[in-house]
């Protein structure tokens, strides 16, 4: 999936050489700002340590646990017909689906109505299968997909522990796929000249088939050794390391919370939500994990503490972080200097890569790809 400061790509591009380099050292990986969960994938599926993963929001704890957690493979026969089958011949015998599809079927190629409509009808009724109808529908999805979402979440096989996580993350990684938004969901596209096609285009997707899609993938990767992810804050963990440990530390650099950019996911992975507002239809902010990382007036502070916490309990640490100034007030020259105070620097480098989220393209709204560089320091505790 597309995810703002995603690893993925540094894996091949120095990060997977330096954590190949360093691993044998260590008894156990820990991811503790996990994401997408791609570095903590990369780790448990080609090391034979486990790997503790966390993060302050379930959607990232969920994708990374529908790996890390499992040590083999699933066959997807069995979930796509006790799950998606039932989810889909449910949905299609409900009254509000026969709506929305009458909706969607007579505005095809006027979109602005289509849109209007939509809204008014995902406003105005109520559904009580799930949240996405009610905060979402006519905004980041159509009413069909909002509805086909709420089926998908409401038919969740619930016996297995390991099934629901993998099922959940497909369905967080189908919803990303088919959001009508530019990478994030900060606000959906608008029906306006530059955005409607795209609108459009993201409504035509089938969550079911997508999912499907995600299901498959994320069932093929697993785990060489059993981890864990757990859904809190990075500090919270401290009290679990020990100088065995070989952490990965990628924090947030953006001066505006990850919440606020994937709140509908969060949504989806929590399962439930309150009322929604504005134009990019924000939960509340209970709803909304804030991080003292994405705020300029405490990042500096809250880190220091991090890694003063982490060189007490003598555990070695991968570092990345943009090279650049960034918006929450850190750069990789302030990220240098606040670890040499408990760390030595042992290897130090910076990559290029083109960010391809972060902003859009004026011209047609869709995400832009910009030239970036990235630090990536290993530390060793003095
Ligand atoms: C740069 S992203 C990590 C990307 C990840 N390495 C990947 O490849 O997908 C930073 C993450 O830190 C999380 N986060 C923010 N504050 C946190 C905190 N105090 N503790 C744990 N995670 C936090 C955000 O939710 C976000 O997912």
């Amino acid at each position: 999936m597309k995810y703002m400061g995603s690893k993925r790509y540094m894996l091949n591009n120095g990060l997977g050489m330096l954590i190949k380099k360093r691993i044998i050292d260590y008894n156990r990986f820990v991811d503790l700002f996990c994401g997408a969960g791609y570095v903590s994938y990369f780790v448990a599926e080609n090391f034979s340590l486990p790997v503790l993963a966390s993060d302050l929001q379930v959607y990232a704890t969920t994708l990374t646990g529908a790996v890390i957690e499992r040590t083999s493979v699933v066959n997807t026969d069995k979930l796509e017909s006790v799950w998606i089958n039932i989810a889909e011949g449910a949905l299609k015998k409900s009254e509000l689906y026969k709506r929305a599809k009458l909706v969607e079927s007579r505005n095809v190629n006027k979109i602005e109505i289509l849109v209007k409509k939509s809204r008014l009808l995902c406003g105005s009724t109520k559904s009580n299968i799930g949240p996405i109808w009610k905060a979402y529908g006519g905004h980041y999805f159509s009413p069909t997909q909002a509805l086909a979402i709420d089926y998908l979440i409401k038919n969740i096989p619930s016996k297995s522990k390991v099934e629901r996580t993998l099922c959940l993350a497909a369905l967080v990684d189908a919803a990303s796929k088919c959001v009508a938004s530019p990478g994030h969901t900060a606000q959906p596209f608008q029906p306006t000249h530059g955005a409607k096609k795209f609108l459009y285009q993201s409504w035509q997707l089938d969550l079911f088939q997508e999912t499907k899609e995600a299901l498959k993938k994320l069932s093929q990767l697993k785990a060489q050794r059993r981890g864990r992810v757990v859904t809190c804050a990075a500090e919270d963990l401290i009290g679990q390391l020990s100088s065995r440990d070989l952490i990965f530390i990628d924090p947030p650099y953006s001066g505006v919370q990850y919440s606020r950019f994937y709140h509908v996911l969060e949504t989806i992975a929590r399962k439930q939500c309150g009322l929604v507002e504005g134009v990019g239809r924000y939960p509340s902010l209970v709803e909304r994990p804030q991080s003292a990382y994405s705020n300029k007036s405490t990042s500096g502070e809250v880190l220091k503490n991090l890694m003063e916490k982490i060189a007490r309990k003598k555990a070695s640490v991968i570092f990345t972080f943009p090279n650049k100034e960034c918006s929450n007030g850190l750069s990789g020259k302030t990220i240098k200097e606040i670890v040499k105070t408990w760390f030595h620097i042992e290897e130090e480098c910076i990559h290029g890569y083109f960010s391809t989220l972060g902003g859009n393209n004026k011209k047609d709204n869709r995400p832009y790809r910009q030239k970036s560089e990235e630090l990536l320091l290993f530390l060793k505790p003095r």
